[in-house]
């Protein structure tokens, strides 16, 4: 098959690493990509967010299957022309995108699909901002309305912070949102636009540093399986919270067509939705697909046809999967980037290791370099989360990046456990 992947991150290298280990072998082409990827496969550069470029890079390639990436081109619209063109288009149009892209939209189509999520109330005034503020009590959740690359969102008990993060958002409109407790769970479906198939659950450190502390980030560990959840946990979401939310995207005439990111919280009085994207989830793409038993392009292209009943559901292998970001000095806040990046060979070395990277650059003299905040996702493949914490920690010791900054305390619960 020939696969046009588009995007730049650890999770099209992700995507990228997992289309090449399928049995059938495929010509692959990934634009704009990174230096990690163009390792690996061809790569093109390309404005991902220019939907008449992409299209001219397909209608070039002769692509089988466009696999979209990340959430800026989706919701730029950068489906809708390569599907009116007869693509198979793995990502949603324009239209489904919005579940990402706008959070009154998803909050609208939870409330249609009755699917359980928080307490929310959208507005542009500061006031009101306050007297939902005072209604939900603290901890106080305000979310910028748009796409914020992982920035949008304020968890605080420091009402003035609250107050401040909303201000700055008030003009493309802010949820404050009732603040709900519990473990994080992460899970994927693929959907055609009809029937979904979910992947399995992986969880994501959102905080930049240890104990969940420090601010937001777009994610500096992932790890799966979850072994504390219930066992009919995926079955429940399935059919709770996937499939009604596909249903009424359908329903509504937007069908959702490409990867469902359920963002969960389990708490004490049921799982709710605190967040859809319309895209495979970085960090957790790369434990996730890690795990991936058959064929990954063959998923993506029923799914992008239309006809996920007719392949296998997919399947995930016994093992876990753990990933450390390692990420620039500065990030999220202000990363510091260009600087030289060394000891990738020894860390490959280690073993079961496989390092997807996010944003790496070679320079005109052959070194390789940061280009953005979260630069490496070392990802460790082993029996326990003990041994692949202990593989993944020591990769992560034999890179070098000045300044760079990662989490150490990345699955530690679960193996501790
Ligand atoms: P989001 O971008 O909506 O996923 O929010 C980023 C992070 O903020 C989430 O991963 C959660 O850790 C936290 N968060 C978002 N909404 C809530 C909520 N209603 N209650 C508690 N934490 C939340
Ligand atoms: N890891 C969170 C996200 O991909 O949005």
């Amino acid at each position: 098959m020939r696969i046009l992947v588009i995007g730049s991150g650890a999770r099209e290298h992700a995507i990228v690493t997992r289309l090449l280990a399928d049995n059938t072998p495929h010509a692959i082409l990934c634009a704009p990509g990174n230096a990690g990827i163009a390792d690996d496969v061809e790569t093109r550069s390309v404005d991902a967010e220019s939907p008449t470029a992409v299209l001219e890079l397909a209608s070039q390639f002769a692509a089988d299957l466009v696999v979209i990436g990340p959430e800026a081109p989706l919701v730029a619209g950068v489906a809708d022309p390569l599907r009116a063109a007869g693509f198979a288009v793995f990502g949603p149009s324009k239209a489904a995108a919005a579940l990402e892209g706008s959070k009154t939209f998803a909050k609208d189509v939870m409330s249609a699909a009755g699917v359980p999520t928080g307490g929310a109330t959208f507005t542009h005034d500061l006031d009101e901002v306050r007297a939902a503020m005072e209604r939900f009590g603290a901890p106080y959740v305000i979310k910028a309305d748009g796409l914020a690359a992982g920035k949008g969102v304020i968890v605080t008990d420091d009402a003035q912070a609250a107050l401040e993060h909303a201000a700055r958002y008030l003009d493309t409109g802010v949820l404050v949102e009732e603040f709900l407790s519990g473990p994080e769970v992460s899970l994927f479906f693929l959907s055609d636009g009809e029937r979904v198939a979910p992947l399995t659950p992986a969880q994501d450190f959102k905080r930049a540093l240890d104990d969940d502390l420090g601010p937001n980030t777009g994610g500096m560990g992932a790890y799966t399986p979850l072994p504390w959840l219930p066992d009919d946990f995926v079955d429940a979401v399935r059919l709770q919270v996937a499939q009604p939310t596909v249903d009424q995207l359908r329903a509504q005439g937007t069908p959702f067509v490409g990867l469902l990111y359920c963002g969960l919280i389990v708490t004490p009085s049921g799982t709710k939705v605190i967040e859809f994207n319309a895209r495979f989830g970085d960090p957790e793409t790369q434990v996730v697909l890690t795990r991936l038993q058959g064929e990954f392009a063959g998923l993506l292209l029923a799914a992008a046809e239309g006809h996920l009943d007719r392949v296998p559901a997919p399947t995930f292998s016994e093992d876990v999967a753990v990933t450390v970001v390692l990420a620039s000095e500065g990030y999220p806040e202000k990363p510091v980037t260009g600087r030289r990046i060394t000891g990738l060979d020894a860390a490959t070395a280690v073993p079961n290791i496989h390092i997807d990277h996010a944003a790496t650059a070679t320079t005109a003299d052959g070194e390789l370099v940061s280009a953005g905040g979260r630069v490496l996702s070392v990802v460790a493949r082993a029996a326990t989360f003990a041994e692949a914490r202990r593989l993944a920690y020591q990769a992560v010791a034999n890179i070098h990046l000045p300044g760079s900054h990662y989490r150490t305390d990345i699955a530690r619960k679960v193996a501790d456990s």
